[in-house]
Parts: C-alpha cells; structure tokens; sequence
C-alpha cells in the first residue's frame, strides 16, 4: 500500500508538537520572570524624593538609631515616617542654610508635610504588622537591608507572597536577639548550622508560632 504520507512528515510533526510545547515553555517562563522582576515588585528601584535624605549619612556615618525618626516601629503596625519638627531638632542648627534642605523650611513654613513617595507599599488585602516581628526577633536589615548604606532608599526584598512565606516556614533562619534587631552590623540570615541552632533556641525563647498558623491565608489575608 502506498504511503498517504512520505516520512519526513513525520519529523515535520515531531518538530511542530515540541515547538508548540517549547513556545507555551518558554511563554510560562517570560510571565513568571516578568511576575518576578523589579519592573513588577519595585525591587531594587530608587525612587527620587523631595528632599535628598540619605540614611546613608544620617544612620550610617551619624548614627542616629532608627527609632528617633520610624517611632511607632515597636509598638504598632507601621514603622511612621517623621514629622518635619523631628529633622528641625537638628537641622534648626546644622546646615541651617543648606539649598537641600529648603523643602524642609518650606514645609514648616507653610505647615504643610514633606509628601515622602513610598518605597514599600503593600497592596491593601495583604496584613503587615511591624511590632509583631520586630517583638520577635526579626531584624529590620533581614527585611530593609543595609539602609544604612543607602544614599538614597529602595526596597531591597520582592516583598511577594513567596517571600513572606519562605521565612515564616523557616522562621529558624532569619531570627536574632531582639537586642540585635536595629544593629545593621548583624547577619540578616542565619546559615550554618550553629546559627540555626541560635534560631531553633530563639523559637522557643520567644514563644513563635508554628508553620501551621504562620503559613495560614487568614494570618495575611483578614
Ligand atoms: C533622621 C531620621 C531617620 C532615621 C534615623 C532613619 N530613617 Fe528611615 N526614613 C526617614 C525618612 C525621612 C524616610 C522617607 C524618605 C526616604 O524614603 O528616604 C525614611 C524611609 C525609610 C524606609 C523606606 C520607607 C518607605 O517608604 O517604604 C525604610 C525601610 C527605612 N526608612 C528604614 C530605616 C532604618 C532601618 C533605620 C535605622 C537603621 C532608619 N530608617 C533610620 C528618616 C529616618
Ligand atoms: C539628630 C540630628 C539630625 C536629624 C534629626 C536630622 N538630620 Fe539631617 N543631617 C544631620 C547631620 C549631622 C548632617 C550632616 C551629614 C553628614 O555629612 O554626615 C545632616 C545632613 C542632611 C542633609 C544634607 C545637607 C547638605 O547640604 O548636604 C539633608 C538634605 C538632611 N540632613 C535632611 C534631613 C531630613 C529631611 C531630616 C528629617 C527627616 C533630617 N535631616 C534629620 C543631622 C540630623
Ligand atoms: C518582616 C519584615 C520587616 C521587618 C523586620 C521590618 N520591616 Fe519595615 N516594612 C516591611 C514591609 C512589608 C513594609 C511595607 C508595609 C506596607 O506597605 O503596609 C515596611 C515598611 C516600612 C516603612 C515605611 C512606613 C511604614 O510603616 O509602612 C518604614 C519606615 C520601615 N518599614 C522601617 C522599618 C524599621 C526601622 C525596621 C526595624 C526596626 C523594620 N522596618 C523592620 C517589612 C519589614
Ligand atoms: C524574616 C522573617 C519574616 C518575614 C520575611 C516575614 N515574617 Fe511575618 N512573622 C515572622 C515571625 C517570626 C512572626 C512572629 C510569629 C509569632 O508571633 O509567633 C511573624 C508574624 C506575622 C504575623 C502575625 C501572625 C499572628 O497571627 O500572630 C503576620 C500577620 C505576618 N507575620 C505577616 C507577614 C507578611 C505579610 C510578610 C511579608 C510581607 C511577612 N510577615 C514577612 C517572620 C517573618
Ligand atoms: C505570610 C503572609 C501570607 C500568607 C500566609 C498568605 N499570603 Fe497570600 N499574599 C501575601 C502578600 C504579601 C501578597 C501580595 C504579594 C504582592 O504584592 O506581590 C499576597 C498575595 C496573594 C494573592 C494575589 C496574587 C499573588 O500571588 O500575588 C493571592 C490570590 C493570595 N495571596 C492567596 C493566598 C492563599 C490562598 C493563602 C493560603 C494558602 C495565602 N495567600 C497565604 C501574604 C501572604
């Protein structure tokens, strides 16, 4: 019986059904890294602010301690962002006259705040609570990274779900003292075995919750 078909068809099928599965591959791939990338999650992006506030100087070369300017940070859900009186205890006198800090004066002048643009920003159905981590012994560099490296601030985690979640499975691996929360100096991660061991011990010292709660819809999504 005569072939309806010659054999090279059938390599031309092959060819046609991997391509297919290599382009739908490939189309998956370019969401998903799309999804992941910093055009999407805002990561590692500077954002140009009204007034050229560095931590960089103010935390890491002066030394300020965190707390003197993101006040509610231990105690309720959001770190706060200072008032321009906070940067005029200083400022009142040092480099009273400088061009940079114009916005600032302006700002006190007119009693109007410095409109700070948001680094990290949530999207609403997502629950974040700063006291509850910082209470427990995660850093604020394990989160924000060396801002006291930072001329200017940007976000240094991808602050999706999946990240969220890879710590509160393993909680172990990123917890400190909560004497070592503020110190930039502090590993942001726990990695060998010991310093796991440090973690396991600091579970316990602070009463953690289990995988089952942490990783639970309703802890994020209420
Ligand atoms: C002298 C005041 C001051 C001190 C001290 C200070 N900050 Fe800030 N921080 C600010 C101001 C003002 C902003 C808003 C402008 C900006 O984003 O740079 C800010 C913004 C931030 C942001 C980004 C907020 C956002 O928009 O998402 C983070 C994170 C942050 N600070 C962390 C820290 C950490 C960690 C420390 C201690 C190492 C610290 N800050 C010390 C004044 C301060
Ligand atoms: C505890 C004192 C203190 C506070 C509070 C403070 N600063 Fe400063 N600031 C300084 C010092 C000291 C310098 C000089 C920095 C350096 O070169 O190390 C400085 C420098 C600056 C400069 C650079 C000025 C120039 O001409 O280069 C800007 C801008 C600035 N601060 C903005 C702010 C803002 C905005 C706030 C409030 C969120 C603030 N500062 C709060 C102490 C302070
Ligand atoms: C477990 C991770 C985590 C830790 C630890 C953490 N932050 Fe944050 N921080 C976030 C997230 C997430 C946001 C964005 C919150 C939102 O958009 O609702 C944020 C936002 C901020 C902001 C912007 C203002 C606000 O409250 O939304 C500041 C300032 C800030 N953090 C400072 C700090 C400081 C200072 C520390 C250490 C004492 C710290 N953070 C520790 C995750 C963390
Ligand atoms: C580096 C570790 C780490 C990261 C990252 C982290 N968390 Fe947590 N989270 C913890 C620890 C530790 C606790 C304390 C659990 C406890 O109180 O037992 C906690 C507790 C919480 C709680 C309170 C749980 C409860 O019901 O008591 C919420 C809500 C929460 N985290 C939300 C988030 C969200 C949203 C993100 C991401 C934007 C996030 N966390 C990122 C470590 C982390
Ligand atoms: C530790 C906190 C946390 C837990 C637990 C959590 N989520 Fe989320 N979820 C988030 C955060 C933060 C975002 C926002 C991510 C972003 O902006 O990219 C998010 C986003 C989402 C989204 C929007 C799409 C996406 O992936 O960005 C869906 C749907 C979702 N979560 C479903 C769930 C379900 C279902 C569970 C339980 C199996 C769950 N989440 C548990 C923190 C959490």
């Amino acid at each position: 019986m005569p072939q309806i078909f010659h054999h090279s068809t059938n390599a031309l099928a092959k060819i046609t059904i991997y391509g297919a599965i290599f382009v739908a591959v490939a189309a998956l791939w370019a969401t998903v890294e799309l999804n992941r990338s910093s055009w999407n999650t805002g990561q590692w992006l500077e954002r140009q602010q009204p007034v050229q506030f560095s931590h960089k100087h103010h935390t890491g070369d002066d030394g300020i301690d965190c707390r003197y300017c993101h006040t509610s940070v231990e105690t309720s859900a959001s770190a706060g962002l200072p008032p321009t009186t906070t940067c005029m205890n200083c400022h009142k006198q040092i480099w009273a006259d400088s061009p940079y800090l114009e916005p600032v004066r302006a700002s006190l002048r007119n009693n109007k705040p410095i409109e700070w643009f948001r680094v990290h920003d949530l999207p609403d159905y997502a629950y974040f609570n700063h006291s509850i981590h910082v209470n427990k012994g995660v850093g604020c560099s394990t989160c924000h990274g060396r801002v006291d490296e930072m001329p200017i601030a940007y976000q240094s985690s991808s602050l999706q779900m999946e990240w969220c979640l890879e710590c509160h499975r393993h909680p172990e691996k990123f917890v400190r003292d909560k004497e070592k929360v503020f110190d930039m100096n502090w590993r942001p991660e726990n990695k060998s075995a010991t310093d796991i061991a440090y973690g396991k011990s600091l579970l316990a010292k602070y009463k953690i919750q289990g995988k089952e709660i942490l990783t639970s819809c309703s802890t994020c999504h209420r």
